[in-house]
């Protein structure tokens, strides 16, 4: 399998620059320059290597260097933003900083000579820039192919040895060509066939498993999420009965949920514990309204299930967990020790006793995740399923949460989803909603149902449209939706007596109501 090298300098579109090589069929990996060496590079067979951009100066002291035997290993470089600088550095060039003509943003990108990298682009293209420094002097060896107002050297080759470098950023969107340019890299530079596909990931996931655990003990904390679905479903397939699955159902799932979550994995025969502590979370939430309180109650009393069952396991080779690339990137790069302390799954680690941690779909994005999923046979309601909070309904259900509240919350929140999920399949939405639940709210309200008067709950529904979740908009729902939602759910679920849609954004709200 030919493979791309994207040697990450800390730029903040690395992720983008494998992810569109990838999107090619062409497999990629985002690996830090603190965590490989020319040796290394050298015995792996990379096809290809792509230097990031980064936010520094090469001139920095603390600023990322490489040992620049790289660009002699024989294997083709295009240096992108720093990573171009960079090359220019290591190769004998001179950078300099380009203070008031600094460009950022869109910008005229001018072919000046006819090059590999830029075959099939027109004389004049839109190009994303954003640099402060600029190479100067192109080392000797080297050519200037490209040029913008204001920077003279936007792209630079050494054709015999196969460098090249980009001042602008081809993997960005705003790049009108930039899919042409990393294409032209590696399919006609680099020589690499489009033969990458998830089944192979698959394939070669379930042998490197197996080879590093070797009948070893596997464990792992199912929340029911997607990451950790698809991370126990793959070793399900690798190890079998090696591998226990603890879930533990706190009572505060969707409708429906613990069910389907056991259902989907009836079909390996793996050691499956699922934990029914429906009783002890609310026994703990009694006459608690306080939102923080409740939090942290939940995580407490998953520590104590964890305590119990860590006990009855004992000792473990392997903790596996579903840590997907986005988190690696939060948690610090290539940082491979770094535990995820999500509230659902936290306390299993501190009371286990294990070798070693297994995070198998560490290089995947999210939607390479779910693919992954679909490849193994996982249901498509759990692979497509969206964001849920580690709290569960206890979040959901303001103020006290009783079994009474939690079962209505459950209906309602069902028929909203259910609403909504038919409007996206009939593609009623405007937009895409991104997370979309309800929300049980402490307030009753007066209403009238035949003739006699009502004193029911008032229900909140609330869908989001974001990318990241860190802002979110409201969904600009149709009143069709609304409507249907808004008429279904008193007249379905008892003790509704109103229901009202959400229309704030994040900020200054929050996705959840607690
Ligand atoms: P907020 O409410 O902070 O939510 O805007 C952003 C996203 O995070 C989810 N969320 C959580 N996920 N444990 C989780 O695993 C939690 O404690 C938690 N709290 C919020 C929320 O559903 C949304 O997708």
């Amino acid at each position: 399998m030919d493979k791309i090298l994207v040697l990450d300098f800390g730029g903040q579109y690395d992720q983008l620059i494998t992810r569109r090589v990838r999107d090619m069929h062409v497999y990629a990996e985002l690996v830090s320059y603190r965590n490989t060496c020319v040796e290394k590079i050298r015995e792996e067979g990379w096809k290809g290597i792509i230097f990031t951009g980064g936010p520094n100066s090469v001139y920095d002291e603390a600023s990322p260097h490489f040992d620049p035997k790289i660009l002699d290993l024989g294997i083709p470089v295009l240096g992108i933003c720093y990573g171009h600088q960079l090359m220019a550095y290591m190769a004998g060039g001179e950078i300099c900083s380009a203070g008031s003509i600094s460009e950022y943003g869109k910008v005229t990108l001018k072919l000046s000579e006819e090059s590999f990298l830029t075959r099939q682009l027109p004389k004049e293209s839109s190009v994303w820039m954003s640099h402060t420094d600029y190479v100067r002097t192109v080392p000797d060896g080297f050519r200037i192919t490209a040029v913008t107002s204001s920077c003279p050297c936007a792209a630079m080759e050494n054709a015999e040895k196969k460098l090249y470098g980009v001042q602008f950023h081809p993997e960005v969107s705003h790049t009108e060509y930039g899919n042409t340019v990393l294409r032209n890299f590696v399919f006609d530079i680099c020589g690499c066939k489009a033969d990458w596909r998830m089944s192979d990931f698959l394939n070669s996931s379930l042998e490197n498993i197996r080879e590093k655990t070797k009948g070893g003990k596997v464990l792992l904390a199912l929340s029911g999420g997607v990451d950790s679905s698809v991370c126990a479903a793959l070793l399900a397939e690798a190890v079998g009965r090696d591998l226990t699955c603890v879930f533990v159902d706190h009572g505060m799932m969707r409708k429906n949920e613990a069910r389907e979550v056991e259902e989907a994995f009836s079909k390996w025969d793996i050691d499956f514990m699922r934990i029914d502590a429906e009783e002890q979370f609310l026994t703990a939430l009694k006459g608690v309204t306080d939102p923080e309180r409740k939090r942290k109650i939940i995580g407490e009393e998953f520590i104590k299930v964890f305590e119990r069952v860590g006990k009855k396991i004992g000792r473990v080779d392997f903790l596996a967990q579903g840590t997907i690339y986005p988190d690696v990137i939060e948690s610090g790069l290539g940082d491979a020790a770094t535990i995820k302390s999500h509230h659902n799954v936290g306390g299993l680690p501190a009371h286990v006793e294990f070798r070693e941690i297994l995070e198998p779909l560490r290089m995947l994005f999210k939607d390479e995740v779910r693919q992954l999923g679909r490849e193994l046979g996982l249901p498509e309601y759990l692979v497509s399923r969206q964001p849920f909070p580690g709290p569960g309904l206890g979040i959901r259900v303001i103020g006290e949460v009783t079994k009474e509240k939690l079962d209505i919350l459950r209906d309602a929140d069902a028929v909203f989803r259910e609403e909504i999920d038919r409007a996206a399949a009939e593609g009623l939405l405007p937009q895409a909603a991104s997370q979309y639940f309800a929300v049980l709210t402490d307030t009753r309200s007066v209403g009238v149902m035949g003739d006699a008067r009502t004193y029911g709950f008032v229900l909140a529904l609330r869908s989001v449209t974001t990318d990241d979740f860190m802002t979110a908009d409201w969904t600009r729902l149709p009143m069709e939706v609304l409507a249907r939602a808004g008429s279904r759910i008193p007249n379905e679920v008892k003790s509704i007596g109103r229901v009202v849609y959400d229309i704030t954004s994040k900020p200054p709200a929050t996705v959840e109501w607690e």
